[in-house]
């Protein structure tokens, strides 16, 4: 593996909770690791005042919480707070950047850093498009001396014509080759792990088509609600929150075409066509290719689980979805015909990201199932969160007189390797960035083709207020319409908390 270069990571919106539950604790993963360079440090920016040592016992509890290496030597963690720096300042304030120039200056030259700096933006999107013009004014994206990258958390715009403008506004500072847009579905190990089954196996490719397949489908779901960050969720919903940006990279790595090498250029080319491909939605068929719900109150397991319009920060008349369940085609010469459907929700019965792929059925219908009428189709699920694994679903001889099919399942679960060590989303894309890989990080061209996808919907919704908002109670599998959208003798596949758990067994 490459070595990573002695290097500062420069984080603005340290005090927030991102910077304490998944930051933080991402590059204390790699430490422990011995993954970091031997000169390395975290400069913590933000408006909250804090001193060195104050950030470091700010960040310690949420280090100690939530960092996957933190049951290893405890020692680490007094090893690793000493890296950290905090440096307040107003971000908004282009005077202020002077301080940070200083700042990142001294601990180049006492760190021996060379100069290369990340700047992660883990702020309010608004400042996404400001920072990058105060870090230029100050010569601070020049790559003179050193690297100069900067990762730009989601959302990144909120419809197409923002996120365009946020693109062109980057642009004008940095190269591409500098940007870092997260999306941190892509870090996910079973994410990668798509192109790996994909195209590291002469049995599934073949079979990756519209001749063999008869449906995709896609789950990204919770059990929780929005808890306390309903003001940003209301004015986001399940479509930009969850679809424009992880469920379409999910679609990206199922459909995409084998890239011709492994790198950056070409698997974001492949993701590219995919986006390109998306056959657009009609405003007119919004309401049949589109289902949106909301959750109301309920009980579940005898406790009340507040509805969204009860949620901190939520109008009560508020008409933001929190579950989406989607139809739609890719035109293009691999899938021209097969239906893709996907949802997302939030207050669902369990918490799960699987995709299913539906294979067609056999020609012609030889042996009886032990269903009855229903023939059994093949199944192949990616489980990507919990109980990580791939499963297929095939039929078998019930032992007997006769040919009487049932359909057995043959699992594979990651947590059966002997190094079953899978790292966080955050700490792969760190260490990615840190490496100079920007492979899974989305493309500006790529997160435009998905938002011109997204659009039209967020555009009929808008014009036409009357295309319902489905109530669903918590903890439900959302609404039943969801249903109508998968066609006759079809249904989604209702997952369980394990992956292999179907028929009279389920934990959730
Ligand atoms: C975030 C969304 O990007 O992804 C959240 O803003 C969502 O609303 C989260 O809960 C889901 O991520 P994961 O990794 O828990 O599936």
């Amino acid at each position: 593996m490459k070595a990573t270069t002695p290097q500062l990571l420069t984080i603005f919106g340290a005090s927030g909770d991102l910077t304490f539950r998944k930051l933080i604790p991402a590059v204390y993963d790699l430490f422990v690791q011995g993954l970091l360079p031997d000169c390395f440090g975290v400069l913590g920016v933000g408006r909250t005042e804090f001193t060195d040592e104050s950030f470091r016992e700010r960040v310690a509890p949420g280090v100690r919480e939530f960092a996957n290496k933190r049951s290893d030597d405890p020692s680490f963690v007094e090893r690793f707070l000493p890296m950290l720096y905090y440096q307040s300042m107003d971000p908004q304030d282009a005077d202020q950047y002077d301080l940070l120039k200083a700042r990142l200056t001294l601990l180049s030259e006492a760190c021996g850093t060379m100069e290369n700096v990340i700047f992660y933006l883990s702020t309010p999107p608004s400042l996404y498009g400001v920072i990058p013009f105060h870090l230029a004014a100050y010569d601070l994206h020049k790559q003179d001396q050193g690297f100069r990258r900067i990762i730009i958390e989601k959302p990144f715009g909120y419809d197409l014509a923002s996120a365009r403008e946020l693109n062109r506004r980057l642009l004008s500072v940095f190269d591409e080759d500098q940007l870092y847009r997260i999306d941190h579905y892509l870090g996910k190990e079973t994410v990668q792990n798509l192109l790996v089954t994909r195209f590291s196996n002469g049995i599934f490719e073949p079979l990756w088509n519209r001749n063999y397949i008869d449906h995709v489908e896609i789950t990204a779901v919770e059990d929780i609600g929005v808890g306390d960050r309903g003001g940003y969720y209301d004015g986001s919903g399940a479509l930009r929150d969850m679809v424009q940006n992880h469920l379409l990279q999910l679609v990206g790595m199922v459909a995409m075409e084998p890239p011709t090498v492994v790198d950056s250029t070409a698997i974001r080319n492949e993701i590219l066509k995919v986006f390109q491909s998306l056959r657009p939605i009609k405003p007119q068929e919004v309401p049949d290719y589109v289902i949106r719900g909301q959750y109301v109150s309920s009980h579940i397991r005898g406790k009340y689980a507040r509805g969204y319009r009860e949620e901190k920060g939520v109008p009560q008349e508020s008409r933001t979805e929190t579950y989406l369940a989607m139809k739609f085609f890719i035109d293009n010469w691999r899938w021209g015909g097969v239906p893709f459907f996907i949802r997302t929700g939030k207050y669902l019965p369990t918490r799960v990201t699987e995709i299913v792929i539906h294979f067609k059925e056999t020609p012609h219908r030889l042996f009886a199932s032990a269903y009855g009428k229903t023939h059994h189709n093949n199944q192949l699920v990616l489980r990507i969160q919990p109980n990580e694994g791939i499963l297929l679903k095939f039929g078998m001889k019930v032992p007997g007189s006769g040919f009487q099919v049932d359909v057995v399942n043959m699992d594979f679960h990651y947590e059966d390797l002997s190094n079953a060590y899978l790292p966080s989303a955050y700490e792969r894309l760190l260490l990615d960035a840190m490496l100079g890989d920007s492979t899974l990080y989305s493309r500006g061209d790529a997160v435009e083709a998905a938002w011109k996808f997204v659009d039209p919907i967020l555009k009929a919704w808008e014009s036409n207020p009357e295309i319902p908002v489905y109530g669903y109670p918590a903890g439900t599998w959302g609404p039943e319409h969801a249903d109508s959208l998968i066609g006759e003798g079809k249904s989604w596949r209702y997952p369980c908390r394990n992956l292999a758990d179907d028929g009279s067994y389920c934990e959730l």
